[in-house]
């Protein structure tokens, strides 16, 4: 790599640096790991996150060992659709097993010396008893004996080691109330943990390309419908699929951001997190989910919303005959079956220009990125509406337009019927977008 594009990569990953110090990551890797010398450089990559003030929560997973350690005692792990049959035998080696796997991962962890890229990271990992599990049960007539599923995360538990700088490092076995020993699906574990930690992200470790097949391309971002699309068309491998699966019911459960990343390319995690293109999949909630195109019986909580606004003057007043002739061009965001944001679009077709216009958000529910939303949604109505520039006049949020990409324009560069009704009174700013 020559200097320049060193510079270039480093920069480019300032932001990144910058918005996750304080978060905490939830990695779900397997043990395979461990037998091809992955996790080497998946440590190194962990000791650089911490170091980033990122908190990290380690789910290990230790399929491969358990096989191993049962075929060795000429045993094996019975499954059905319900899960693994796991008698009091069994288990004892799945706990031998995992034991094993978590003292490596610990010395993966804790390597340094001078030549090590963790030199000087002096890692603390710690372990614990954070997953409440319960048993499967009988399903089908079927015993599960000591399989079985989390029931609840000790998630004030975690967060104290996260806040001391530690990090957290999960198994795939549980204790249930009574203080039995549970055998759990490691990436159930490591969704409940992302979800009950209130993780900003969760990432499963695969052994697979990222998803393809949209359009032919790799999908580097998907939101939960897309996924869902993909799911029901593409022909995903069943492990793909699987971790799709498990990737839309983590978002939908609350936590903001999946990624599939392949463990098997060096850096996977950096690339994925510091890159604008990253190298796996993203899977996050559509952000336009509660937005849609108004109606006429969203007018009275559209009108409930703005007139405070009109009053301060911020926005321009218009009258409920002015909102029911242009409510198709108005959208609304919706919370349960209130309004809690607007805005519209006008179209100038012969300019292909559009204004954005009465953008507002209920001040109950601002700076959550609400607003930002309706601009994208707005932006993504207007290219398809054929217009190459947005414009906005504004005499208060001139500055929050300019952080999206707007600039400040003149009168004469809007449409001329637009010119004609600009109110000199008012003298609002006028910024436009390109598209
Ligand atoms: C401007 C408005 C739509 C933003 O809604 P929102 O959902 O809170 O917006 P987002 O969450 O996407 O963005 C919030 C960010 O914008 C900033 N912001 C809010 N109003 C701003 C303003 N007038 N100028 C500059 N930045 C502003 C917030 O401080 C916040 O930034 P921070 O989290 O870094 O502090 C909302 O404040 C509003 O309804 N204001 C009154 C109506 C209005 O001015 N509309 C514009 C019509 S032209």
């Amino acid at each position: 790599m020559d200097q320049e594009q060193f510079i270039r990569g480093f920069r480019e990953s300032s932001p990144y640096i910058h918005r996750f110090r304080g978060q905490t990551f939830v990695i779900s890797l397997e043990d395979e790991a461990l037998s091809d010398g992955t996790i080497t450089s998946i440590a190194s990559d962990v000791a650089l996150l911490r170091s980033l003030g990122i908190g990290v929560i380690l789910v290990f997973g230790a399929s491969s060992r358990i096989k191993e350690m049962l075929e060795k005692n000429k045993l094996s792990l019975d499954q059905n659709s319900s899960g693994p049959i796991v008698p009091e035998g069994i288990l004892r080696i799945i706990r031998e097993a995992v034991g094993s796997v978590r003292f490596e991962i610990e010395s993966a962890l804790s390597r340094g010396g001078d030549n090590s890229s963790m030199s000087g990271a002096q890692l603390k990992v710690v372990s614990g008893n954070y997953v409440i599990a319960q048993p499967v049960g009988v399903i089908d007539g079927v015993d599960h004996f000591l399989a079985g599923n989390p029931r609840h995360i000790r998630a004030e538990f975690i967060k104290s080691h996260i806040a001391a700088g530690e990090i957290v490092l999960i198994s795939s076995l549980g204790v249930s109330l009574s203080g039995e020993l549970f055998f759990l699906d490691a990436r159930d574990v490591a969704q409940k943990v992302a979800e009950e930690v209130g993780a900003q992200k969760l990432l499963f470790l695969m052994d697979e390309e990222a998803i393809s097949e949209r359009k032919g391309e790799e999908a580097r971002e998907l939101t939960t419908r897309e996924a869902q699309t993909i799911l029901g068309t593409s022909s995903l491998s069943e492990n793909q699929k699987e971790h799709l699966l498990r990737a839309i019911d983590t978002v939908s459960a609350g936590v903001d951001r999946v990624h599939l990343v392949n463990r098997l390319q060096d850096g996977a995690l950096l690339l994925e997190l510091f890159t604008r293109d990253g190298c796996g999949t993203l899977i996050s909630s559509d952000p336009f989910e509660s937005i849609s195109s108004a109606t006429l019986d969203d007018i009275p909580g559209i009108l409930e919303m703005i007139r405070p606004l009109e009053a301060s003057g911020i926005l321009k007043g218009r009258s409920r005959e002015t909102i029911e002739t242009d409510i198709s061009r108005f959208s609304v965001t919706r919370r349960d079956r209130n309004i809690i944001g607007c805005g519209a679009l006008y179209p100038f077709p012969d300019e292909k220009m559009g204004e954005i216009a009465c953008l507002a958000v209920h001040p109950d529910y601002r700076r959550c990125g609400r607003a930002g939303n309706l601009l994208s949604w707005f932006e993504k109505k207007a290219r398809e509406e054929g217009m190459k520039t947005i414009f906005v006049l504004s005499t208060q949020t001139g500055h929050w337009f300019s952080e999206r990409g707007f600039t400040p324009c003149l009168l004469e560069e809007l449409p001329p019927s637009r010119r004609e009704s600009y109110n000199h009174q008012r003298k609002s700013l006028i910024l436009k977008k390109n598209l």
